[in-house]
């Protein structure tokens, strides 16, 4: 063969290879409105920016006829390119090839990728779209499995990794996405469970959907696994292009600054009246966030779960900042049990990569109940506490309003490291609220009153004056400063770039026990 020859011959097996399981799967995929693996790589990838792997590699299993079946590159496709001009590295489950299937080939194509995204620093993003583990292979498929979850963990705190739900997950392979910080789904065409709809008819006698099992919904507003959803592939791959761009490339690294194009001292004295005048009526929390963030812009994290605490990314004068906030018209921005989970799992994923956190606080105690109780909130609300105590990075807080009792704690106060800690004239720094405080306190006067009512009121107003305002913990040095609220976006600036060169850390362990 010429050496043109061989050229051409490499041409042909890459033209083969590329195209998976065969035009009618391709169709197939297309048809459930899916994309196939080289599809989603390209449009998550910077034009022209990937370069493919192990194109050519082969399973060596000959059980069950697969040694009749020759797949080049099997069922994942890997490489590295770029996104917004960084590098990372990437695999994609092909659902062409033997349903995008786990087999020892397979794992081992991802575990290299993997393993080369550690050496070089650079974020890790996963595809899936699998049926899991390929039956045929029998336990070297649940090996492959095994040594992918083991490199999760290693890779965890070290590069961000991302996870893309883009068809069925089931059984043990949603542990590999579980593992990972971030996980996105598509509506209508990704699930995520660990036993399907089928067996669970037979084993539990449960009739559920599929969608209704591990669908998209599902996951990002009642489990809680998911942390995005996209209306389809192209949504959920543009999501992660933009998570990326708040992102450092590893734990080494400070978030990627961009270039502000919103005025750093912009004051908004829309903020001075968002506080109502009643202490219980609600106002929307996110209105402060937006009219802090360069441009208004914030970029929600687990948007439909645990609604009562919202988490998620924005810009500073074009420095990234992870935001962390009780939402009062949800709950009253009570903290429960997920919402300190969620709460407590941003703030650890925000720590491990350097990312500045915002805190602002209207928060009227944890939500008391049985529910609750008898759920745990004793240790997942520990999570909570854990996660702020342990943070290094800078810790900024305001209090719009509530602070009360071990939710004004929890809320990075200064107890827990808080660097910079603003009160608003509204705030109400208190061990819990006034009607609370004045039956425990005053049961016996109250009893005795000729108008207990009247009583009551004057008691209210008295603890009210006394405790409901953010003075008293301004004299003990528990607030830096009390601000007008239109002034919160230049505050947290200034705050900002004076912690730019803060250094904390924990005191030597081989690792932490966080309650679970
Ligand atoms: C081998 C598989 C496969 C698997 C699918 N295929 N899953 N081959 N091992 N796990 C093959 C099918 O035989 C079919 O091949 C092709 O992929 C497409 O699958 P279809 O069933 O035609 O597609 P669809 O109707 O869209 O259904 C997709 C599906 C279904 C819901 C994923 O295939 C399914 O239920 N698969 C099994 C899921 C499962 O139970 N996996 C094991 C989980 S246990 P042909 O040649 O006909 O096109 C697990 C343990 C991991 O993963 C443990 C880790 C610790």
């Amino acid at each position: 063969m010429s050496t043109e020859e061989k050229i051409e011959a490499l041409a042909e097996k890459e033209a083969l290879a590329d195209l998976g399981g065969g035009e009618k799967r391709i169709e197939a995929q297309h048809g459930k409105g899916k994309w196939i693996a080289r599809e989603r790589i390209h449009y998550l990838l910077d034009d022209g920016s990937f370069e493919e792997f192990d194109k050519f590699v082969l399973h060596q299993s000959t059980d069950f006829g697969l040694d009749k079946k020759r797949l080049p590159g099997d069922g994942v496709v890997t490489g590295y390119g770029k996104i917004n001009g960084r590098p990372v590295y990437i695999y994609a489950q092909d659902f062409t090839v033997v349903g995008g299937s786990l087999g020892h080939a397979v794992s081992g194509k991802i575990c290299k990728v993997m393993d080369m995204a550690q050496k070089a620093g650079t974020p890790m993003i996963g595809l899936n779209d699998s049926g899991g583990a390929r039956i045929q292979e029998g336990v070297s498929s649940l090996a492959g499995y095994g040594d992918i979850f083991m490199r999760n963990v290693l890779l965890s705190g070290v590069i961000p990794q991302i996870s893309a739900i883009m068809g069925p997950c089931a059984g043990g392979a949603v542990y590999s996405p579980a593992l990972t910080d971030f996980i996105f789904m598509a509506e209508n065409t990704s699930y995520m469970f660990i036993t399907g709809p089928s067996v669970m008819k037979t084993v539990t006698h449960e009739e559920v959907t599929a969608e209704d099992l591990g669908g998209g919904l599902t996951h990002n507003a009642t489990s809680g696994v998911a942390h995005f959803l996209g209306k389809d592939d192209a949504d959920v791959l543009d999501m992660i292009r933009e998570l990326l761009s708040f992102l450092p490339q590893n734990h080494r690294e400070p978030p990627p600054l961009t270039e502000p194009a919103d005025d750093p001292y912009r004051i908004d004295m829309g903020l001075r009246t968002l506080i109502p005048d009643l202490p219980t009526a609600p106002y929307d929390m996110r209105t402060i966030i937006h009219s802090v963030a360069d441009d208004n812009y914030f970029f929600e994290v687990h948007a439909r779960y645990a609604t009562n605490i919202i988490v998620g990314f924005a810009r500073l004068h074009g420095m990234p900042v992870g935001i962390v906030a009780n939402q009062p018209s949800i709950s009253a921005g009570c903290l429960d049990i997920n919402a300190s989970v969620k709460g407590a799992r941003f703030v650890r994923f925000c720590d491990c990569f350097n990312i500045p956190l915002i805190t602002f606080c209207d928060v009227p105690g944890f939500l008391p109940g049985t529910a609750q109780e008898y759920g745990g909130i004793i240790k997942h609300g520990a999570k909570l506490i854990y996660a702020y105590c342990e943070a290094t990075v800078p810790k900024i807080t305001v209090i719009t309003r509530k602070a009360y009792g071990g939710a004004y704690i929890v809320m990075s106060s200064k107890h827990l490291r808080g660097d910079i800690n603003y009160a608003y004239p509204t705030a109400e720094i208190a061990v819990m609220g006034p009607e609370g405080a004045v039956n425990v306190v005053f049961r016996k006067e109250l009893k005795e009153a000729d108008d207990p009512k009247a009583k009551k009121n004057e008691l209210i107003e008295e603890y009210r004056k006394t405790f409901a305002s953010p003075y008293r913990a301004a004299e003990l040095g528990y607030v830096d400063e009390i601000i007008a609220p239109e002034y919160t976006r230049p505050k947290l600036i200034r705050a900002l770039e004076v912690l730019q060169t803060k250094k904390d850390r924990m005191p030597p362990k081989k690792h932490d026990n966080l309650p679970l």
